[in-house]
């Protein structure tokens, strides 16, 4: 079981042995907002089938990478490729294609605030497929139930709470039942009995359709319990990805100290507002 994780963004999949599929091969992402460099050179093979967990502290663009898996952004320089397609390179009718294998639920759940919660769920079966409004009704019923939302359909996304929001959102990310799943912290705003039932859909949702899903959170419970590969994103790098038992066991200090919650180690209070130099840090920096 001495599977080794590797570092310093040359994180592969390859820890577990030869043979494990990949569903999403990133290489030398790289991203900056004006002068702020987000991230700088990430590349890993996403595991198919498995589910992959992105860590994190606040700001360090966790989610700024999940919308590059889907072509909502486009790196300054590197390469997500998906079906041997490249993401960033896809314009309009390709991109539009590939993103019908994804389920996204982005951070804000992302409704639109004039449909009810019915016709928010429907709405990716509406445009993305031919399927009846009887069909239609079938399938956003199943849904809005796995996320215990029956009896809610009429209502508007102002009128609801939080969670129920979020769970809304997680329905509608899953109507298409797509191939890949990306979830920006599901379980921020959701009780501990809700966490506990997402994690459980999430595990079904792996054993049934075998989806392959990329989850941000910061709930290191739910990564104990979930994830078969975990990734740490910090100071503008991955700074590990590999199988999550290894991560559990990892020496690197910025990966101990971030599984563990604790105040002592590298990562300090004012994360994301520490990114001194910018443009060419190294991440080692800024201490
Ligand atoms: N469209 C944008 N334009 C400019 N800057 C942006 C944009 N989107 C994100 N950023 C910046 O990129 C950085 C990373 O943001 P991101 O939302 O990815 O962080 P995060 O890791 O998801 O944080 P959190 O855990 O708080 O959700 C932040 O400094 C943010 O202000
Ligand atoms: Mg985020």
């Amino acid at each position: 079981m001495a599977r080794a994780v590797k570092t310093k963004g040359s994180a592969s999949v390859d820890g577990g042995g030869a043979g494990q599929d990949v569903a999403i091969r990133v290489v030398g992402l790289t991203k900056s907002f004006g002068p702020q460099t987000i991230f700088q050179d990430v590349s890993m093979d996403i595991p198919k089938g498995q589910v992959s967990i992105v860590l994190g502290p606040s700001g360090t663009g966790k989610s700024v990478f999940l919308k590059h898996l889907v072509g909502l952004l486009r790196p300054d320089r590197g390469e997500v490729w998906v079906d041997g397609k490249n993401i960033p390179a896809l314009r309009d009718r390709a991109l539009y294609d590939v993103r019908k294998k994804f389920g996204v639920l982005f951070q804000d759940g992302a409704l639109f605030g004039s449909m009810s919660l019915y016709d928010n769920t429907a709405f990716p079966l509406r445009e993305h497929t031919r399927k009846s409004e009887k069909e239609i009704r079938e399938i956003v019923a199943e849904k809005l139930e796995l996320v215990g939302l029956t009896g809610a359909e009429r209502k508007f996304p102002g009128e609801i709470s939080g969670g129920m929001r979020k769970r809304a959102g997680l329905a509608r990310a899953l109507v298409l039942e797509p191939e890949i799943i990306l979830f920006d912290e599901p379980d921020s705003g959701l009780d501990p009995v809700r966490t506990a039932f997402l994690n459980e859909l999430v595990i079904d949702l792996k054993e049934k359709l075998g989806a392959t899903m990329i989850i941000v959170t910061h709930h290191i419970p739910s990564a104990r319990q979930i994830a078969d590969y975990i990734g740490l994103l910090f100071r503008r790098r991955l700074v590990s990805f590999g199988p999550a038992q290894d991560m559990f066991d990892s020496k690197d200090p910025v990966v101990k100290q971030f599984l563990a919650g604790a105040t002592e180690g590298p990562i300090g209070m004012s994360e994301e507002k520490d990114r001194p130099g910018e443009q060419g840090g190294s991440g080692e920096d800024g201490a």
